[in-house]
């Protein structure tokens, strides 16, 4: 009886949470809703997100109920030794009766196995997860990517046991990790927020007992609206929402939105942000990336000493389609003559990778265009609106429709970098396979 009454607090809360009356609710009732919160993450777990890892450090973020004291410690498992975090920063919003801790951690050791704790005040434990360091400078290493994760899919657990089943170094996510524009009447930084909080419950990846650090960037319906651009009024209330869930702050080298870059796995891995500037003239012509982050993308590229992996939102050579959401597509042809000079100019491979298109497909591109040849990997979407047309694509050599990740195994030989790219659907079914190198 009192779970009941609990579930249907939980229930009535967070359905009066997304239509937004929260503070309009008497003050009792709000006090409940936000006990009913604490219920819901001491029985069903928190969601927690290991963002960028290194070595001896690691960063992470857990949603919490605004009201609730907690702390957090690593424990290894070898050896007993207790890590304790750095000063938590608890991040609210008035309108939310959820927030979110930033936590970091540092003297982390190669190979340990470590348990992440979060303790309430009675010394409790109320969720643990198994967390290791990360080994950057590995050779071979296996990344899953993957896009588009629509939190009001069904079934979306099965889709996830495939990317824990593939136990992949990193995961990154390139794009739409949260609608932000579905499921609310109007989008705002407000609306934004409860969906990020609203996502991570629904979305199985939060709960996962061994945690994968994750490295993100945000595509138009995270950045706020459908194929939204840099006028969108709301940008840098949306850019401190998504820095403040993902957890990618430090240590990393930064320009225009959430693009940055580090070296990973023998690659310079450059996260590009395709929204922030989009579409912002220069010099008199329509740029894809904006004017700052073209610069410091192509400073990257004249100076990489190791092969280079683009990841972004939308896709590159996405002229086929009459999406217009690409690079290559009509909008951008004096600046996109622009990047592809910059990459004839490279002395290094480059890889492509993208989401966004609600299909997976691995184009090869032609020795004409970069004057190597190469690939663009875009994977999408992990659960979110199948496609009903599938427009033909000449440089697409493998396609998937249904809900789907890659898993991308990455190692840099004397001969260059070699790649197996397997495309997995739900409970690990494994869709294609490619191998190739560049
Ligand atoms: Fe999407």
């Amino acid at each position: 009886m009192a779970n009941d009454r609990r579930l249907f607090l939980t229930r009535s809360g967070q359905a009066l949470l997304a239509l937004g009356a929260f503070g309009a609710l008497p003050k009792d009732l709000q006090a409940r809703i936000r006990l009913s919160n604490r219920a819901l993450v001491q029985d069903e777990g928190f969601s927690v997100l290991q963002g960028f890892t290194t070595e001896t450090t690691t960063q992470l973020t857990v949603d919490v109920p605004r009201d609730l004291k907690l702390r957090y410690l690593l424990l290894d498992r070898s050896d007993g030794r207790i890590l304790d975090p750095y000063p938590v920063a608890r991040v609210g919003r008035s309108f939310s009766s959820w927030a979110v801790d930033r936590i970091s951690f540092s003297g982390l050791r190669l190979g340990r196995v470590y348990e992440f704790q979060i303790i309430d005040e009675k010394n409790q434990v109320l969720d643990r997860r198994e967390l290791h360091a990360l080994d950057r400078q590995k050779s071979r290493a296996r990344v899953s990517i993957l896009s588009c994760a629509l939190d009001f899919a069904p079934n979306k657990e099965k889709r996830w046991q495939s990317v824990f089943r593939a136990q992949p170094d990193m995961v990154f996510f390139m794009g739409d990790n949260v609608y932000g524009d579905i499921g609310v009447l109007d989008a705002n930084p407000e609306s934004l927020w409860r969906r990020y909080v609203e996502t991570r419950r629904r979305v199985p990846f939060y709960r996962a007992r061994r945690l994968i650090p994750v490295l993100a960037v945000w595509d138009d319906h995270d950045y706020g609206k459908n194929n939204s651009n840099y006028q969108y009024a709301e940008k840098n209330a949306s850019l401190d929402v998504f820095e403040t869930f993902f957890a990618q702050d430090r240590g990393l080298s930064r320009s225009a939105g959430v693009s940055f870059t580090t070296e990973l796995f023998g690659h310079q891995m450059v996260f590009l942000d395709n929204r922030f500037e989009r579409d912002r003239p220069v010099a008199g012509r329509r740029t894809f990336l904006g004017g700052e982050q073209s610069d410091w993308l192509y400073k990257i590229m004249q100076s990489a000493r190791r092969p280079l992996m683009l990841i972004q939102g939308c896709q590159v050579f996405g002229g086929y389609s009459n999406k217009r959401q690409s690079f290559e597509g009509r909008d951008y042809p004096e600046d996109f003559e622009v990047f592809r000079k910059a990459a004839q100019g490279l002395r290094q491979p480059m890889l492509l990778a993208s989401g966004d298109v609600h299909i997976t497909e691995i184009m090869k591109i032609e020795k004409s265009m970069f004057g190597f040849e190469t690939r663009e990997l875009t994977a999408s979407s992990m659960h979110s609106f199948p496609k009903l047309e599938i427009e033909k694509n000449p440089r697409r050599t493998h396609l998937e429709s249904q809900h789907n990740h890659l898993v991308v195994d990455m190692s840099v030989t004397a001969s260059g970098p070699q790649y197996v790219v397997t495309c997995l659907g739900p409970e690990s079914a494994i869709r294609f396979t490619d191998r190739f190198g560049i």
